[in-house]
């Protein structure tokens, strides 16, 4: 934990053009400078830097934020750690909270259990290049398979002597004590014996985000039907298994520059298509896909390319686990390969640029490809295709962007024939159930009373609705500026009304505030600094202390998320925002408002149907009225939004 003042001192001294130009070489271009994108591919720069506004935005690419993004974006680090390299970078000493006692043990633990991994992981490829053994059995094999020296140094793959405690007792030689050994899985302990885990295997070590070795997976070499052909290290205090994926650390940087990631299934997967040139790729090592995983990998991009060798059976059975991708709003698409081969094979006999195109022409949409897949098995048999439509609803309907569940339905609906309407109703249910679920969960847990888990930043993806978004980036934006001139009662005085006051006030006295809590955050904000002569929204909130505060107001003060087709569409407004913003602000007021309106209305139509299903009149009757008040507002605020048509 850093303390707040020292993030101040960072904040203040991370000046925005200095820090970009480490790493990229930026010219004048009026009050801005200019460069090439270090985050996407480009010959004619579109890298914008605002030193007056303290942000960085690409208009190629779309990335932007303040200095600390930057430095997340381009070193692919956290917050807090973005947060570390900055204050390294300007001599700002980090006061870190006091650590407890236990906090301290465990962090000398994790360092010890760290270094014997490393330990081994140097002695396994020592092994696999310079011992006899090693060399002719190791990479005899690995040569056999035709991987490239410089692929298997970069993965540091190495080689685990056969013979039951040859590793152990070198580790041990070396002063690496048992106790470490043990806890990190490279031996096996019990009363009266002790092993290598991994005697006469070929090592893979995985590592960590930032490199280093935490765990091992090892395959046999010999033909022995008894044993598995991959054993891989236990979870311990430093490896755990659902929150790593093999290869990321050597993937990370071309994930982010091509703004996407290929996910196979095995280590060999990942070497394989490395060799051939293709970089962005990660393998879940077996297992079926975890929320952390997807996690992991949105740190870089919102685009995964899931690789499958094309088993129907096994596809199946992992479909579920991509709702969970879909749920995280990333893009998610399937490339199926020939029947008998697998992405190793196919890379090793393609080459990049084959694989490529095989990939481009190949690769579809998941909701489709699942759409196709199940529709095969339903011919036919109206029962199985109801089952098939609610299934796919389902995957629908984890998708958070509302903008993209529509694009889905649209599309579903032509594939399977079913009304648009019917599905948007189907994937309302499921919403709904959702919800639910949700709650309940947080009920039991509530009751259970646990100690309460620190929640990491990221753990909730904050849902937005498209107006909310606009609302606070007029509120952020233009919040000084006058507005109105209003007449003080009773005298002959005028009042200048500023953006921020009306735009406030409005939400407030109709009880129409958000419930987003990071809506809330920036409102209040707003609110509460207004009196305050000297307050600069643009520096407030782009340096803001909350990692995610500050985010979302460089997002929206870099017009990450404008509505841009008003002002094409509408034609009308040629002029500057804020030469209009008298017509403009009411009107992104009443547009909040309806919205808020309608989705209020539609859970009242749902209390409504749920009492009367129950005959609960008094309910039906209360339910009633509000929604007859409601229904005014709406008309109302539709008239003065010029008589749009609503459904
Ligand atoms: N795996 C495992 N334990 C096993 C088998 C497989 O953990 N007994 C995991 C490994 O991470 C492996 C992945 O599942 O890389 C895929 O398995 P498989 O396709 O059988 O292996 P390949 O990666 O193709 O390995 P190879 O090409 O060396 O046979
Ligand atoms: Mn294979």
């Amino acid at each position: 934990m850093i303390d707040h003042a020292t993030i101040e001192r960072i904040l203040d001294a991370a000046e925005i053009s200095d820090v970009v130009s480490d790493f990229v070489t930026l010219r004048k271009r009026g009050v801005n400078q200019l460069g090439l994108c270090p985050f996407h591919n480009e010959k004619t720069p579109s890298f914008t830097v605002s030193p007056a506004k303290g942000i960085f935005k690409c208009f190629g690419c779309g990335k932007g934020g303040n200095s600390v993004n930057f430095i997340m974006e381009h070193e692919s680090l956290t917050y807090p750690e973005a947060l570390k390299w900055l204050a390294k970078k300007y001599n700002i000493e980090v006061v870190e909270k006091e650590e407890t006692e236990e906090q301290k043990q465990l962090k000398d633990e994790r360092e010890s259990l760290m270094i014997v991994s490393s330990f081994a992981q140097k002695y396994f490829m020592r092994y696999l290049w310079e011992e006899n053994e090693g060399r002719t059995i190791g990479l005899g094999y690995f040569r056999e398979r035709s991987f490239r020296d410089d692929i298997l140094k970069k993965f540091e793959v190495g080689y685990s002597p056969d013979g039951k405690t040859t590793f152990t007792d070198a580790a041990q030689k070396e002063g690496y004590r048992i106790e470490f050994l043990e806890k990190t899985g490279l031996t096996i302990k019990r009363e009266d014996w002790i092993r290598d885990r991994f005697g006469g295997r070929i090592m893979f070590p995985i590592h960590n985000l930032a490199g280093r070795v935490i765990a091992f997976g090892g395959r046999i070499l010999k033909d022995d039907p008894k044993a598995a052909k991959y054993i891989n290290s236990p979870e311990s205090e430093i490896y755990h298994k659902s929150k790593v994926l093999y290869g990321i650390f050597q993937a990370k940087r071309e994930i982010s520059r091509s703004d996407k990631c290929y996910l196979v299934e095995g280590y060999t997967d990942v070497l394989s298509m490395f060799q051939s040139g293709i970089e962005n790729v990660v393998a879940s090592s077996g297992t079926a896909l975890t929320v952390d995983q997807i996690r992991l990998i949105k740190r870089f991009t919102n685009n995964i390319t899931i690789i499958y060798d094309g088993d129907e059976a096994g596809i199946k059975a992992s479909l579920r686990g991509i709702d969970l991708v879909l749920e995280e709003g990333m893009n998610v698409k399937v490339l199926l390969l020939p029947t008998g081969e697998d992405p190793d094979s196919f890379a090793k006999k393609m080459g990049a640029s084959g694989y490529l195109n095989y990939i481009q022409e190949n690769e579809t949409d998941f909701i489709q490809f699942k759409t196709r897949l199940l529709l095969k098995s339903t011919e036919n048999d109206p029962i199985a295709k109801a089952r098939l439509i609610s299934d796919v609803i389902r995957s629908v309907a984890v998708i958070p962007d509302s903008i993209t569940r529509s694009v889905y339905i649209k599309e579903c609906s032509k594939l399977l024939s079913v009304n648009e309407e019917v599905l948007y109703t189907e994937v309302r249910k499921h919403k709904r159930k959702q919800n639910d679920d949700f709650r309940k969960k947080e009920i039991r847990e509530k009751s259970r009373k646990i100690v309460p888990q620190p929640k990491l930043p990221d753990e909730k993806p904050i849902e937005f609705i498209l107006e909310e978004l606009e609302f606070l980036r007029f509120l952020l934006k233009h919040c000084n500026a006058p507005l109105f001139e209003i007449e003080i009662e009773n005298t002959n005085e005028t009042q200048i009304l500023k953006v921020g006051e009306f735009m406030i006030e409005e939400l407030e006295k109709d009880e129409l505030v958000s419930e987003n809590k990071l809506f809330q955050k920036i409102f209040y904000d707003i609110k509460e600094n207004f009196e305050n002569e000297q307050f600069d929204p643009w520096k407030h909130f782009v340096y803001h202390i909350d990692g995610e505060v500050s985010k979302l107001a460089t997002d929206l003060l870099s017009e990450k998320f404008v509505q841009s087709k008003r002002w094409t569409k509408a034609g009308a407004f040629t002029e500057k925002e804020e030469e209009i913003l008298d017509l403009l602000i009411p009107k992104i007021v009443y547009e909040y408002k309806l919205r808020k309106i309608i989705i209020m209305l539609r859970e009242i139509e749902e209390e409504i149907n749920k009492a009367s299903k129950e005959n609960n009149f008094d309910k039906i009757i209360e339910e009633q009225s509000k929604y007859m008040n409601l229904k005014r507002v709406e008309k109302f605020l539709s008239d003065k939004l010029g008589n749009r048509t609503i459904n």
